[in-house]
């Protein structure tokens, strides 16, 4: 097999974390070039890695080095033009979440992939969590028989991320909400089988942010009040076209007793299901039952970043999406987005899916 030429555009946390070392743990794939605006980000992440090429225009790399297959990794502002350039360069691409800023945005690098005929997916490495994937098989299975509530839930106690741009409304899009509350969604949806969704209520606040005692009580360490100006707790009950219902919590900083808790409960006719512990519950015999499947791996940040590495270049030699394909990645983004609108005029918010 020919290797795959791999690039990189943003050389940040996630792209030095998970995308770059997930690439070298591959055989035939070769990280030949990464990227990014401020130069010494990019050549440090190139001697870091050994990547033969740097660049701090996305466009010259993309012009320069026949790449197959392409990571954006910038903030999410700044996912679209890099991924519709890279698609229209012949490469397939991997863009981390949330699929951009915004709905429509999501939409027009989706209308670029197939124009192009190239793969483009959405780097949700929970869709690996394993508990998930359990879950996952008893709901195809029909064990949980018609799901009518969902509840997914990502929150933390201080947990604002306080490198790069993550309080910046616009080049993130959001705070909490888009950054972690996406995660949990998109989990969620996936596991019930992507019901489309229909109208939201939702409510997107800043609590924390403006709160200099709750900054310096951060875990990654204070961040700026003056500099907040995104959501740090947003909470909304999605309605799908089906009659059933999806409530989502997300929050960055909260007054809870864990530091983190992301978790998805599903509840059906024939059974529920909750990701963490696993558990799934239902009758046997006219008897309630609680139903621990025996696992021998748990949910691992770095393993499952590894695996969405890994299933994308098999995407790429498959000719086909095999994990979250930018249509559901639009799908997630319309609802955040109608979210934040629900946020602004009080009310209950149509769902958009511009495709
Ligand atoms: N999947 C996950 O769990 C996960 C975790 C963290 C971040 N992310 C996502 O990854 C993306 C980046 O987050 P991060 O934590 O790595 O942020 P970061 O700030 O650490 O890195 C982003 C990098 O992009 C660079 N950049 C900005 N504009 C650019 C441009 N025009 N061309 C090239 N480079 C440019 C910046 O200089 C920076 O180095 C975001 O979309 C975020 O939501 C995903």
């Amino acid at each position: 097999m020919r290797e795959i030429r791999v690039g990189i555009i943003g050389c940040g946390g996630i792209a030095q974390n998970a995308h770059i070392p997930g690439y070298q743990r591959l055989e035939n794939v070769k990280v030949v070039a990464c990227c990014d605006i401020v130069e010494s980000v990019a050549k440090t992440a190139a001697e870091k890695f050994s990547i033969p090429h740097y660049y701090t225009d996305y466009e010259k790399m993309l012009k320069s080095e026949r790449l197959d297959a392409v990571s954006v990794c910038t903030p999410n502002s700044l996912h679209k033009e890099p991924t519709i350039m890279a698609l229209e360069s012949g490469a397939h691409v991997l863009v981390e979440k949330p699929i951009a800023a915004n709905a429509e945005d999501g939409a027009a690098m989706v209308r670029a992939a197939r124009k192009a005929g190239r793969i483009l997916i959405v780097g949700f490495q929970e869709r690996f969590n394993p508990y998930g994937m359990v879950i996952r098989k008893f709901v195809e299975g029909g064990d949980l028989g018609w799901i009518y509530y969902n509840r997914a839930v990502y929150l933390r106690r201080r947990g604002v991320p306080t490198w790069g741009v993550f309080l910046d409304r616009k080049l993130q899009g959001g705070g909490a909400l888009i950054d972690i509350g996406v995660h949990a969604l998109d989990l969620a949806m996936y596991l019930q089988g992507f019901k489309r969704p229909v109208s939201v209520l939702g409510r997107a606040y800043t609590l924390f942010g403006k709160n200099k005692e709750a900054a310096e009580a951060n875990a990654w360490g204070p961040w700026d009040p003056e500099k907040f100006e995104v959501d740090d707790n947003s909470f909304a009950v999605v309605s799908m076209e089906d009659g059933s219902f999806l409530v989502l919590e997300a929050s960055w900083a909260s007054h809870i007793k864990s530091q983190h808790i992301f978790n998805v409960s599903l509840r059906g006719t024939q059974g529920g299901a909750q990701l963490d512990p696993i558990e799934i519950y239902a009758d046997r015999n006219g008897v309630a039952v609680d139903m621990t499947p025996i696992l021998y791996t748990k949910p691992d940040w770095r393993e499952q970043s590894y695996i969405k590495i890994k299933k994308f270049i098999e995407s790429i030699i498959a000719e086909k999406p095999l994990y979250a394909p930018g249509e559901e990645g639009v799908v997630v983004q319309s609802i955040i987005d109608a979210i934040y609108r629900s946020t602004e005029t009080g009310r209950v918010e149509p769902v958009h899916i511009p495709l």
